[in-house]
């Protein structure tokens, strides 16, 4: 019985003389896992077939929660769009606002204020059409939806800068922009 508490004793003294003191990690038995080998997302590596650490994800996949635009760029499409595409929520004056605001950060500087495509740099750049004039005023907001996807002629795509929501409420404003005399 004495042999046992003695090897308790020692086992016991071992263990608290592993800790060199209070700040350090002291003698580590066995670490095993407990330092991972971390890879840089953006690195080069030697086993993904694409060569760089983090892989593309597989072809065909999509972000959650985006929504793919089947449409192609060209005018047949942009009809199509106006038939089929039309804004899945109710009107409410909160999201007019909201669309009032997204255009005027976004689409103001070539468009101009009232939509009558005299922005600040529609003059040194390409001017728009108005959006109440002969060419825009009975566009359907599935046609403007895909001019915001799409683009348009020299006008650049705005499918990253807007989601979905904030294209139909930019649209909701386009539409009022439409009826100014
Ligand atoms: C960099 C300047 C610029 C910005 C920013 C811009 N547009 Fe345009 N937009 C243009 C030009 C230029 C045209 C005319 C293109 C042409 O006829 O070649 C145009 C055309 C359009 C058209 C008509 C497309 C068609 O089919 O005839 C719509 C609709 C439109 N813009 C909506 C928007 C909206 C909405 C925004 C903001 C989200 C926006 N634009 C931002 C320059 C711009």
């Amino acid at each position: 019985m004495r042999r046992v508490n003695f090897y308790i004793l020692l086992v016991l003294t071992l263990m608290v003389s592993c800790a060199k003191s209070g700040n350090e990690p002291g003698y580590e038995y066995m670490p095993d896992m407990v330092y991972s080998q971390a890879v840089e997302a953006y690195s080069e590596s030697s086993v993904t077939p694409n060569g760089a650490s983090m892989m593309y994800p597989p072809k065909g996949s999509i972000a959650r929660g985006y929504k793919v635009f089947a449409y192609g760029n060209t005018d047949d499409e942009k009809e199509r769009a106006g038939e089929e595409l039309n804004d899945p929520r109710e009107f409410s004056d909160k999201r007019l606002n909201r669309g009032q605001m997204l255009y005027e950060k976004m689409c103001l500087v070539c468009h101009g204020k009232t939509g009558a495509g005299d922005g600040p740099i529609a003059t040194k750049y390409t001017e728009p059409p108005a959006f109440n004039g002969r060419a825009l005023r009975n566009y359907k907001p599935g046609q403007l939806y895909h001019a915001i996807v799409k683009g348009y002629g020299d006008m650049p795509s705005h499918e990253v800068q807007l989601d979905d929501n904030d294209r139909w409420d930019v649209i909701l404003y386009l539409k009022k922009l439409q009826t100014l005399e």
